[in-house]
């Protein structure tokens, strides 16, 4: 099975107990700086409609219905009813746009057509398994002059601290179970196809730009090993015997070393962010 339909499989059947580690560990360290950089590309205006798409935990619809305030309008969509639990519970806070969240694969949005002025993709689209599906979907939903944003990591050596993680995976449990790690959410880091693609897709102004923000896991290399359990690996993991566990312990805290001061694992991940624009919808 190609990894990226592991990864997509995974978030659909994942437990909200599991998506915790994700919302916990990562988004306050990594996924939301990220999102209100996206945000800061896209500069939102109060009253504006933004639909996010893949938007796991709410990350991005957050921040995106306190910028466009009560006066706007946010919707999210995602696949996993786990990440989207995890949003429902989140209380809204009073500046915010009202805000729903909806189940639906990107393929097949359940929003009207020409419904937004923005719609934001932060690290989903690598996922998709049809991805210019998708995107046809995000131009169906948009207003003519629409904005779309859409992050992607860059190569997994652009991240280090999940290059560590993908070297100590292979180590412990192969080359096939590293491959498959990374070719999820590192696996479109070309800028020049995810441009064509866009451009293809029927987008204007189509702009690609690589952007780099520090990553520090304070926690140290456990904490880094703990992002595991929202991974596609995460069930591997679980049926691990306790003494290859540790050996992966052992393995991420040798691969992570480099980056590791006084047990702090500081470094950083680097993300392509693109927009682009729908012009005219009737050509
Ligand atoms: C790395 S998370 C990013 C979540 C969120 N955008 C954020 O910034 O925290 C990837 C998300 O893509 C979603 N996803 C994967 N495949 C999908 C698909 N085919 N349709 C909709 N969502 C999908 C997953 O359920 C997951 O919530």
């Amino acid at each position: 099975m190609a990894s990226k339909q592991e990864w997509g499989q995974s978030f659909a059947s994942a437990s909200t107990s599991a998506m915790r580690f994700y919302d916990e560990i990562m988004v306050p360290r990594m996924f939301e700086p990220w999102a209100e950089l996206m945000l800061d590309q896209m500069k939102l205006q109060s009253g504006q409609a933004v639909l996010d798409v893949a938007c796991g935990p709410g990350t991005v619809t957050r921040l995106a219905a306190l910028r466009v305030g009560p006066s706007g309008r946010v919707t999210g969509c995602d696949l996993s009813p786990a990440m989207l639990d995890l949003a429902r519970s989140k209380i809204s806070v009073r500046a915010s746009a009202p805000t729903e969240y909806l189940e639906c694969p990107a393929g097949s949005l359940r929003v009207p057509d020409d419904a937004f002025d923005l719609v934001t993709c932060q690290q989903g689209l690598q996922f998709f398994p049809d991805r210019p599906a998708a995107l046809a979907e995000m131009r169906r939903a948009l207003r003519p002059g629409g904005q779309l944003g859409i992050a992607i990591w860059c190569a997994i050596e652009d991240c280090p601290p999940f290059a560590a993680l993908a070297d100590a995976l292979g180590r412990v449990l192969g080359a096939e179970t590293a491959d498959a790690y990374e070719a999820g959410p590192w696996g479109f880091s070309d800028s020049d196809s995810l441009a064509r693609l866009v451009k293809d897709s029927g987008f204007t102004n189509v702009k690609v730009r690589r952007y780099e923000l520090p990553l520090i896991f304070e926690g140290g290399p456990g904490q880094l090993l703990l992002t595991l359990r929202a991974a596609s690996v995460a069930t591997t993991l679980a049926q691990l015997p306790d003494a290859d566990q540790l050996a992966l312990a052992e393995a991420v805290e040798e691969a992570a070393r480099p980056i590791t001061f006084d047990g702090i694992v500081r470094s950083h991940a680097t993300s392509h962010i693109l927009t682009a624009q729908v012009g005219d919808k009737r050509g």
